[in-house]
């Protein structure tokens, strides 16, 4: 199906790679009867940028010009990957970042570490928020801080979390045909394309261009938050969001739209052992590296899941790498027991 996109900023470096991970499926998969693993590497979109935000920051950033905004304020926890993405984006193209952001938890809240110490020398506005007050009332600081701007000649665009909406999904409708391209060049079409969700946009562009493009390939989502029926709602939301915005007719197969939610955790951005030595072992047998709040705790999840038979019946499964290195500095004292060459499994 040919689909007409929007205007688009290109700020990306695409296509991506596909990568077969040989020895994690050697040694992790091929043996249960799992799938052969590859890796899209949307972690490679650009160094700094890095990530799943940037294919839709280049949709959202395209959107800000056609409606003459000079500045972005979106929002996020302290550590967030999209955030950091925006915070640069902007600064690239000349617009002015106003990040809302979520005090985190840990003693080293506030600390200029990984993506916060980036969002830093981007020059983005950052304002940090206690917990409470960040949850109770986002609208209205986003109200707040647009008015601010208003007041002072400018004029703002508003971000949802993750850039998740029927605008951002673009980002990965066009991401989706790329991989279904990728695939074929490499000779296969996907059974199962796997990603991590946080604030649902990325899988449901995914889902979304899995059913327009007319892909068998199922999509799981592996929360890192909330829960699998909150996720449901969400892919469904976004994609109704971008028919309604963009009066495209497609309808959604929402039973084929799946969330796995047993590898949270102790929640959101909180990693256990077994997720830092996944990242470590990702590391050291594919040179690859995967993040404590994100990709980390979804390769995790999908591992255990193939052992499991979750996956069998697929020969090949994609594993969408979303980016998220950043967040690896500020959880280091984690890693500690890690040091040590690849572990057995
Ligand atoms: C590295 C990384 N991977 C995955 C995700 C999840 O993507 P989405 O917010 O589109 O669900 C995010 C952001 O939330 C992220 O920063």
């Amino acid at each position: 199906m040919k689909i007409q996109y929007p205007a688009r900023e290109r700020l990306a470096n695409l296509p991506t790679p596909l990568q077969p991970l040989d020895k994690i499926s050697e040694r992790f998969s091929l043996p249960h009867g799992g799938p052969k693993i590859w890796i899209k590497r949307d972690d490679l979109t650009e160094s700094a940028m890095s990530g799943n935000k940037l294919r839709k920051l280049e949709f959202i950033i395209a959107e800000a010009r056609a409606r003459g905004c000079n500045t972005l304020i979106t929002c996020g926890g302290e550590q967030s990957n999209h955030c950091r993405a925006t915070a640069l984006a902007a600064a690239k193209v000349g617009l002015k970042a106003h990040l809302i952001l979520r005090q985190g938890r840990s003693d080293a809240a506030g600390v200029p570490d990984g993506n916060l110490l980036v969002d830093y020398l981007a020059g983005a506005e950052v304002s940090i928020y206690p917990l409470r007050e960040y949850l109770d009332s986002l609208p209205q600081l986003f109200e707040h801080w647009s008015a601010y701007y208003e007041q002072q000649g400018d004029r703002a665009l508003c971000i949802p979390t993750g850039g998740s909406d029927g605008l951002g999904i673009w980002g990965y409708l066009l991401g989706t045909e790329e991989l279904l391209a990728d695939c074929k060049a490499a000779g296969f079409a996907p059974d199962s394309v796997v990603c991590a969700s946080g604030s649902g946009g990325t899988q449901a562009g995914l889902t979304l261009g899995c059913q327009l493009f007319e892909s068998g390939a199922e999509v799981t989502g592996y929360a890192v938050c909330d829960d699998a029926e909150y996720f449901v709602n969400k892919v469904a939301a976004d994609v109704q969001d971008w028919a309604d915005r963009y009066r495209q007719s497609f309808t959604l197969d929402e039973n084929r739209i799946h969330v796995i939610d047993d590898y949270i955790g102790p929640g959101y951005a909180i990693a256990t052992e077994e997720i830092y030595q996944t990242i470590a072992l990702a590391a050291q047998l594919e040179g690859i590296l995967l993040d404590p709040v994100y990709t980390g705790k979804a390769f995790h999840g999908m591992l255990q899941d193939i052992q499991r038979g979750h996956y069998a019946g697929c020969q090949n499964l994609v594993f969408m790498h979303t980016g998220g290195q950043f967040g690896i500095f500020p959880q280091r004292s984690g890693f500690q027991k890690s040091w040590s060459p690849a572990q057995s499994g």
